[in-house]
């Protein structure tokens, strides 16, 4: 197939291209670098940088059999701050992109979803009956691309797959978690350790969880890569999916740092902070659904397998 992969030169869109790559799809890989690295690009994919919601742009790039749609910007904190960004570039600007991929005539789209639809859940684990209920515009502009991508698999204008991912965690070799700024607890963990930074702030310790601390469900970007290609094939039975993709096991932060402090043998400094607004106590995935629909596996349960792989990675980048 002729796969278009936006954000491809990000964490999780670098590696599904490698993937798809592997397994023989001929990939376009479309960023606008506003985050992203070109070396994260696999050397194998036909770069292009521009924007997603250039849609003339996109339409000179077809025609396309699917498109892994991962652009956007990621951070739930700062679209507190400056939500007409988030909509900017996660709605208006996807909403170019649908535009231009059905008018071309690409018949399947994989979605970047998130655990962020839900909000605040207190019953676990999360299942995608439960009600969807966001808690900043960032979750917000993810839901509202599932709504159209809803009417337009219901009105027949293509097939799509909403996977909403919970954390996505580890690496491959080539493709390094590097986000700017760096917002997830693995990576930051693992600066601490390599004395990038000065230790590392835990937001709250009274939590009503095992040990005080949040509990969440991280997935490794190799099990999350898998499940688009998964999804791209099962598009071929079924018009619309709306599939969370998580391990289905929760790990506290004090779990993660003792995992990160095993793995690379430093004990670094943690600062008892106080909580962020609108994190929630505990976030893990019922994959049943994901699992019954494209026969997804989780072939990285670990956690400290999953740190390794990260710090594998990351210790070889700035
Ligand atoms: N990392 C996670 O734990 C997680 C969890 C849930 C959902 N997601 C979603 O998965 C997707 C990928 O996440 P990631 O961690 O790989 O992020 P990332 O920041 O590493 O990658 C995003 C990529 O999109 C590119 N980009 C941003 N705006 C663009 C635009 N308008 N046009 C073209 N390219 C653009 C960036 O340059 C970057 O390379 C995002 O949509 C994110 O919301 C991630």
């Amino acid at each position: 197939m002729r796969v278009l992969v936006t954000g491809a030169a990000g964490f999780i869109g670098s590696t599904t291209a490698e993937l798809l790559l592997d397994e023989g799809h001929d990939v376009v890989a479309l960023d606008d670098l506003s985050s992203g690295a070109r070396a994260n690009v696999p050397p194998r994919a036909h770069f292009v940088e521009g924007r997603c919601g250039d849609a003339t742009l996109v339409e000179g790039l077809g025609p396309f059999d699917a498109c892994v749609h991962f652009a956007g910007r990621i951070e739930p904190a700062i679209s507190m701050e400056r939500p007409e960004v988030f909509f900017d570039v996660n709605v208006a600007q996807t909403l170019q992109l649908l535009r231009a991929l059905v008018e071309g005539g690409c018949p399947r789209v994989v979605f970047s979803s998130s655990a962020a639809v839900y909000g605040n859940q207190v019953a676990m684990p999360i299942d995608e009956d439960q009600p969807v209920s966001p808690e900043s515009p960032y979750g917000e502009s993810k839901l509202a691309i599932e709504r159209a991508l809803h009417w337009l698999c219901d009105r027949g204008r293509l097939r799509a797959a909403s996977l909403r991912y919970f954390n996505a965690a580890g690496a491959t070799p080539a493709h390094p978690e590097r986000h700017a700024p760096e917002i997830h607890l693995i990576p930051l963990a693992l600066d601490a350790a390599l004395g990038r930074r000065d230790g590392l702030d835990l937001y709250g310790d009274d939590y009503p969880t095992h040990d005080g601390t949040c509990v969440r469900d991280y997935v490794h970007v190799s099990d999350l890569a898998r499940a688009h290609s998964l999804a791209i094939a099962a598009l071929a039975d079924h018009r619309e999916l709306v599939l969370n993709l998580g391990s289905g096991v929760g790990h506290s932060n004090r779990e993660v740092i003792d995992a990160v402090r095993a793995v690379t043998g430093v004990d670094f400094a943690v600062r008892v902070a106080p909580r962020r607004s609108g994190d929630p106590a505990e976030a893990v995935a019922s994959n049943d659904r994901a699992r019954a629909m494209l026969g997804w596996t989780i072939e990285h349960a670990s956690l400290e397998g999953i740190v390794a792989d990260a710090f594998e990675a990351r210790r070889n980048v700035a």
